[in-house]
């Protein structure tokens, strides 16, 4: 069965969104695998947002995602990739359509709430990393 990463960010943590966040997905017909509430190291957060090192906004998703628990989760199911995606909405909540998790709750592509796989590939070198 497919699986994916998920995991509720910081801000999200803070505004007390983990239980909404679990509830849809639950709702949807998901099963949660793994779950753990947990303050991510700086080397962690360097190698799971690797690929954007050479971003400008690098050192500032570093800084956020270190910034407080984050309660990362595995999800298992059919397709739970690319539904989770969808089921997340755009990356910047600006884009992200209304009944999605970013278009419901975020303003700002900084703090956008959640983080989603993107890819099989993602998925498991994420799992393997955070679990
Ligand atoms: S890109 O440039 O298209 O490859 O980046 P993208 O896939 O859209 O985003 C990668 C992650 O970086 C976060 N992000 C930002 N953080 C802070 N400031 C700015 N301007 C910014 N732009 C993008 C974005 O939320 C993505 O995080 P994840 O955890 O993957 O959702």
């Amino acid at each position: 069965m497919e699986k994916t990463f998920i995991m509720v960010k910081p801000d999200g943590v803070k505004r007390q969104l983990v239980g909404e966040i679990v509830s849809r997905f639950e709702k949807r017909g998901y099963t949660l695998a793994d779950a753990k509430l947990m303050t991510i190291s700086r080397e962690t957060a360097e190698s799971h947002y690797g690929e954007h090192s050479d971003k400008p906004f690098f050192g500032e998703l570093v800084d956020f995602i270190t910034s407080g628990p984050v309660f990362a989760m595995v999800w298992e199911g059919e397709n739970v990739i690319e539904n989770a995606r969808t089921m997340m909405g755009a990356t910047n909540p600006k884009d992200a359509a209304p009944g999605s998790i970013r278009g419901d709750y975020a303003v700002n592509v900084g703090q956008n709430i959640v983080h989603g796989s993107d890819s099989p590939e993602s998925a498991e070198r994420e799992i393997a990393l955070f679990f």
